[in-house]
C-alpha cells in the first residue's frame, strides 16, 4: 500500500469532525449510527458541512447498479476535497466495499479505508491504525464472526431507534446480492435485544424498529430457542416504548402465530411490509421466492380478517429475466386485486454473481421502464383511493419533527406507517397526538391536530 503523505500528526479526536453519507436500507442506517458511535468515542464530533470534515465515511449499497454508479460518482467527487486538505481521511464502508474490495482503491486511490459489512465494530482500531501507519487499510472479512461485539451508537432520531435482531440472509433469491455481501443468518441473543429496547425506553425513545434482512427467520439459526413471534411478544411487554415496528419480512415465513401476536399486542404496529416481488407464479419460481401468488393472497386475506385496519405494503421488481408482457400483466392484475397501501417498485438490475444475471431473455431497459410506469400508475391510483378513504377520520400520530420540505409543517406517522403533515402547533417531538385527516395524496396525508 502507498504511504500517505501527511505533514501533520494525525491526532485523531480532539475537535476533529466527521461526516457520514449513508446509502441503502435501514440496516445501513443502523450501521452508520454504530460507526458514528465509535467516532464519538475517539473524540470526533459530527458536521453537516462535508468541506469541514477531517474524516468522511461513505456507507454504501450495491443492491442495484444505479446505487453503485451514484456511489462511485460520489467517491470520485471527494478527490477534490482531498486535494484541498491532504490530511482528510476518506473511508468507504458497507455492501459495495464488501463486494468490490480492492477495486475501490484501484478506482479511487484517494480513499484511505475500505471496510466490509462484517468489520463495522473495528472502526476505532482501524482509524488508530491508519493514523499511526499512514497507510491505506483494507478490512473486509469474507465471513462474519458469529456475532460482532456491540459498539456505542449515536442515533439520528430522538424518537425512533433501529434495533438489529439478526444479520445476514439465507434465502438466495436469484436476483439478490444481499446474501453475498451480508453473509449467513445470525440471530442476536434475546437478552441483548431486550436490554437494548429497555435502555431505549429509559432514554425516551418512543418507537423501535426491529431490523433484519429477514426478521421472520429469527432464531432459526439455532442459537435461540424462541422464534420471531416469541421475540415480538417479549418486546411488546416493554411498557416505556409506544410503538414497535419490524423490517423486513419474507412472506414465506410470515405465519398465523406472528399475526396473532401483532393482533393481541399493544405496541406492535398494524403494518405489514411483505415484498411480493412479482404477481406471476412463473417469475416467482424463477426468483426462488418459495411461495405462489395463491399463498400470498391467502396470507393477505388472513391478515385482513384478523386485523381489518392493517396496512399492507410491498416491493415489486419489473423486468426480471423472462418476464413477458403476459407475465407482467399478471403482476398488474395481482396488484389491482390485492390493493396494497403502497408499493416500492424497482427495475430489475442484474447483479453479477447472482443466478438471474446470467438467465436468458434479459428484458431491454426501455421495456422495463415502460412497465415500471404502468405499474406505478396502477398502484398510485390504488394508494390514493385508500388514503382518500381516511379523510374525516382521526388517526394517532407519533410526532417526528418538522417536515423536510416545509419547515412550517410538522411530520409524523400513523401506526399503519402513513406519513401525516399538519401545521406546526404546540405539539412536542415524540408526543402521540390525534390528527384529523383533511386531504389525501398518494404517499401522504394532510390534517389538523384534533385535540
Ligand atoms: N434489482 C432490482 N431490485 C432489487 N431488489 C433487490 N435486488 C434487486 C435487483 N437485483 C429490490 C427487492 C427488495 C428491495 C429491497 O430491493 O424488491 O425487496
Ligand atoms: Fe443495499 Fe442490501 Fe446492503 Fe441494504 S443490505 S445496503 S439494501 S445491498
Amino acid at each position: 500500500m502507498d504511504a500517505l503523505n501527511r505533514d501533520t500528526d494525525l491526532n485523531y479526536g480532539q475537535s476533529r469532525k466527521y461526516h457520514i453519507i449513508t446509502y441503502g436500507c435501514q440496516m445501513n442506517e443502523n450501521d452508520s449510527e454504530r460507526l458514528a458511535g465509535q467516532l464519538r468515542g475517539l473524540g470526533y464530533s459530527s458536521t453537516d458541512q462535508i468541506e469541514q470534515a477531517d474524516l468522511i465515511l461513505i456507507n454504501t449499497c450495491c443492491v442495484r447498479e444505479s446505487a453503485e454508479k451514484k456511489i462511485y460518482g460520489k467517491i470520485g467527487e471527494l478527490k477534490r476535497l482531498k486535494t484541498v486538505n491532504p490530511n482528510l481521511l476518506i473511508g468507504v464502508t458497507g455492501c459495495l466495499s464488501q463486494k468490490d474490495r480492492d477495486k475501490i482503491f484501484t478506482k479511487a486511490p484517494h480513499v484511505d479505508l475500505v471496510m466490509g459489512t462484517h468489520n463495522v465494530h473495528q472502526l476505532t482500531d482501524l482509524i488508530k491504525e491508519i493514523s499511526q501507519s499512514r497507510d491505506r487499510v483494507l478490512a473486509v472479512w469474507d465471513q462474519a464472526e458469529r456475532l460482532a461485539p456491540d459498539v456505542p451508537t449515536v442515533r439520528k432520531s430522538q424518537v425512533s431507534a433501529w434495533v438489529p435482531i439478526m444479520y445476514g440472509c439465507n434465502n438466495f433469491c436469484t436476483y439478490c446480492i444481499v446474501p453475498y455481501v451480508r453473509g449467513r443468518e445470525r440471530s442476536r441473543p434475546l437478552a441483548d435485544i431486550l436490554a437494548e429496547v429497555r435502555q431505549l425506553g429509559t432514554e425516551g425513545f418512543k418507537e423501535i424498529t426491529l431490523l433484519g434482512q429477514n426478521v421472520n427467520s429469527y432464531g432459526k439459526d439455532g442459537e435461540e430457542t424462541i422464534d420471531f413471534a416469541d421475540l415480538l411478544a417479549a418486546v411488546d411487554k416493554v411498557e416505556t416504548i409506544a410503538r414497535i415496528r419490524y423490517m423486513t419480512s419474507h412472506p414465506r415465513d410470515m405465519n398465523a402465530k406472528v399475526i396473532a401476536v401483532i393482533k393481541h399486542g399493544q405496541r406492535i404496529c398494524e403494518h405489514f411490509h411483505l415484498p411480493v416481488q412479482s404477481g406471476s407464479d412463473i417469475v416467482l419460481q424463477r426468483m426462488n421466492r418459495g411461495y405462489t401468488t395463491e399463498y400470498y393472497r391467502k396470507l393477505v386475506e388472513k391478515i385482513r380478517s384478523e386485523i381489518p385496519h392493517a396496512s399492507i405494503t410491498t416491493d415489486i421488481i419489473v423486468g426480471f429475466p423472462g418476464e413477458t408482457d403476459e407475465l407482467f400483466m399478471q403482476t398488474l392484475d395481482f396488484v389491482r386485486s390485492i390493493r396494497f397501501d403502497a408499493a416500492y417498485t424497482f427495475l430489475y438490475s442484474p447483479r453479477s454473481g447472482t443466478p438471474a444475471a446470467t438467465m436468458p431473455d434479459q428484458v431491454p431497459l426501455a421495456i422495463k421502464k415502460q412497465r415500471l410506469q404502468q405499474l406505478m400508475a396502477v398502484q398510485n391510483e390504488i394508494s390514493l383511493a385508500i388514503n382518500e378513504a381516511l379523510i374525516g377520520q382521526t388517526v394517532e400520530v407519533l410526532v417526528e419533527g418538522p417536515s423536510k420540505n416545509d419547515p412550517d409543517k410538522m411530520m409524523g406517522r400513523t401506526r399503519t406507517n402513513k406519513i401525516v403533515l399538519w401545521n406546526r402547533g404546540k405539539e412536542q417531538i415524540g408526543q402521540l397526538i390525534s390528527v384529523r385527516v383533511l386531504k389525501a395524496q398518494t404517499w401522504l396525508l394532510k390534517g389538523e391536530v384534533a385535540d
